[in-house]
């Protein structure tokens, strides 16, 4: 794979096949699109390629396919059955080989385990589940039988678990007794049946023996899913699904306090991927590809899961922390596996950096090919770090910017497709078939090296199919600040080569460690405790986490300000949300500064929690006094 690296001076046009690819898409999506499409198996063949019907998409209108098919089946009729798909290591250093045909016996036994359960095509089915083969192994399982899947991130709390559960209506929870983080069982099995006395929909709960754990089992309710897999079938048949069958709902942050089910469908969703991960990764069947992310975020579902197992790829699934029992746990793994595609978050990148490059040196990590990084803009200097030491010089790494909604990579390099040279610390630019712009608030084009919203101008295969059970919220929060163009809610600049550099929310959402967080959801969490009568959070810049959470409330008559009000709040976040949402500070105050709607101007708060100057007030006039306003700001600083 050839790149380079843009340094002033040097020049870097024309890269032919970049544009040549990338402007055909935009002249003639569809037919662009159609080819894409036909390098996956079909059922059958779509009428249409799309149905555009603003701000709803369908694409591959009549056409019908199986992911899991595309996942397993396909390769067995190959080579492939004999080649890894899976390399698997427990944190405490037990191992799991899997061949494509291990993982197609598994799946289809799975599959039966569902239908006997009474699993049906379009039930949902949530998972929560450890970084274990039986997750990527039930999700392939759902989609074989058109179960709609939702997987739920085991660090979330009973109560975040419930929510989720509850607003999908799922008939099946998927459990393991435990899963191992630093050196300790993490009783999900316990969690999960908390969740199920505020979650009445879910009838069976299924249970993975993982840690050999004591736990309780529901008689009626709960069963172990190794005595289930004994009496499955060896065979179950991929059900042909319509192209727009929903695949998965996964829950993401808004501004609002209730997270989002953004639902995704199938034939777009797949061939989206199924591309992107042939142009951004080089990706192939002979690839030992390593993406460090949980899949209880999209980032698992697309880039564990879906997209290597398309391509025949070996995915490394590793269940741990990254720096258990030692900070060399991922340099030992990616020598041990022989990972050629590695791809992770500038939060791990910046947390291990810290660490020195002893740890590296210790390791062979020579069969590096290709380094990525997702989940929140990269600074140049650990993108630097990332390239020099991790790399070597030789591999190059692509910065992939994407959100849960668009399913799969949107800007970013592609040195497969012989992209422009790299930036450190840009995502340089969209892939094909993707209309990115950088606009005003009244949606004109900015000029370059000016800050603006990051907006998408017409649809791609990859595109969310809506927010479950309420169109509502996906037509306001996506596609109504622009009528018929997706608002992204990150700001951006080009610069005056072209390149996109992405610059973090524009909104209430919080990215912490690369995890979305909305800062109405914490809100609500505090105000929760009988002590808080308001609360408003804002996020300061972290080092190594990106943003850290900082949370100001206003405490009820009566009720003082302590140590262990900090602590109980702390711990409250930890219940309803789970550790992720752990404040940096907390600040009693006597006041929040306000719009007159009542709505809170965390823009004031983020200057009280950065030490930074409030700036110009002049465009808050209709929203408060801009008096009332500086005389708040002043209070809250001395106060903190
Ligand atoms: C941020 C993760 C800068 C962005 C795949 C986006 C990034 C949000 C990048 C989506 C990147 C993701 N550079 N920022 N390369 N990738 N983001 O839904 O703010 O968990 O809107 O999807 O992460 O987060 P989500």
């Amino acid at each position: 794979m050839v790149h380079s690296i843009l340094t002033s001076g040097s020049t870097y046009w024309p890269f032919k096949k970049y544009f040549e690819i990338y402007n055909r898409s935009i002249k003639d999506p569809e037919g662009f699109w159609s080819e894409e499409a036909r390098k996956l198996e079909w059922f059958k063949t779509w009428d249409k390629v799309l149905d555009w019907n603003p701000p709803y998409a369908n694409w591959f209108v009549g056409g019908e396919l199986n992911a899991s098919y595309l996942c397993v089946d396909r390769h067995v009729k190959t080579w492939r059955r004999s080649k890894v798909a899976i390399y698997w290591e427990g944190e405490p250093g037990d191992t799991r080989v899997l061949s494509y045909s291990t993982l197609y016996r598994e799946v289809n036994k799975f599959a039966s385990v569902l239908l006997n359960l009474g699993i049906k095509k379009g039930d949902r089915v949530a998972l929560y589940l450890p970084m274990i083969p039986e997750l990527p192994i039930a999700m392939l399982a759902c989609a074989r039988i058109g179960a709609t899947h939702t997987v739920i991130f085991s660090g979330f709390s009973a109560q975040a678990l419930a929510d989720r559960v509850n607003d999908t209506g799922a008939r099946l929870l998927v459990t393991a007794d435990a899963g191992f983080r630093r050196g300790k069982p993490l009783a999900l099995k316990r969690i999960a049946d908390e969740a199920l006395e505020m979650a009445p929909s879910v009838e069976k709960m299924l249970v993975v023996r993982r840690a050999n754990i004591p736990v309780s089992m529901k008689p009626g309710r709960d069963a172990w899913l190794h005595e289930m897999m004994e009496k499955a079938s060896l065979f179950v048949n991929p059900d042909p699904m319509d192209s727009s069958h929903p695949l998965y709902i996964l829950y993401t942050s808004g501004t609002t306090g209730k997270p989002k089910g953004i639902v995704h469908g199938t034939g777009g969703y797949l061939t989206f991927n199924h591309s992107a991960y042939r142009w951004v990764f080089d990706i192939k069947e002979e690839s030992i590809y390593w993406c460090t992310a949980d899949v209880g975020w999209v980032t698992g579902h697309s880039s564990i899961v879906y997209a290597p197992l398309m391509h025949g790829a070996a995915i490394v699934l590793y269940e741990g922390a990254p720096d258990y029992p030692g900070i060399d746990r991922w340099w030992d793994i990616i020598e041990e596996y022989g990972v050629t595609i590695f791809y992770t978050s500038p939060t791990a990148i910046r947390m291990l950096m810290r660490f020195g490059e002893e740890p590296i040196e210790k390791h062979d990590l020579s069969s590096l090919e290709l380094l990525g990084s997702v989940g929140e803009p990269i600074n140049p200097e650990a993108w630097t770090w990332y390239y020099k030491h991790i790399g070597k010089e030789k591999c190059p790494v692509v910065d992939t910017w994407w959100q849960t909604e668009t399913g799969g990579i949107m800007i970013s390099p592609a040195p497969a497709i012989e992209c422009p040279p790299l930036k450190p610390g840009s995502a340089t630019f969209p892939l094909p078939g993707i209309l990115a712009d950088v606009v005003d608030e009244k949606g004109e084009t900015m000029p370059p090296e000016e800050r603006g919203l990051l907006v998408i101008k017409a649809p791609w295969p990859g595109m969310f199919l809506g927010v479950y059970g309420d169109p509502k919220r996906y037509v306001e929060s996506y596609w109504s600040k622009f009528p018929g163009i997706y608002y992204t809610g990150d700001y951006a600049i080009r610069d005056k080569d072209g390149y996109y550099w992405i610059l973090g929310r524009a909104d209430e959402v919080l990215k912490i460690a690369g995890h979305r967080i909305g800062t109405a959801e914490i809100e609500d969490a505090v105000v929760a405790h009988p002590a808080v009568a308001e609360a408003g959070v804002v996020s300061i810049p972290d080092p190594v986490k990106g943003e850290a959470i900082v949370i100001f409330a206003i405490l009820k008559e009566g009720c003082s300000p302590s140590p262990d009000l900090k602590a109980e709040l702390k711990a409250l976040i930890r219940k309803s949300i789970g550790p992720v949402a752990s404040p940096e500070e907390i600040h009693f105050v006597s006041k929040l500064p306000k719009t007159r709607s009542g709505k809170i101007m965390r823009r004031i708060l983020k200057a009280v929690a950065t030490s930074a100057s409030i700036g110009d007030l002049t465009t808050l006039e209709d929203e408060s006094s801009v008096e009332e306003v500086k005389k708040i700001y002043e209070e809250l600083k001395k106060e903190v």
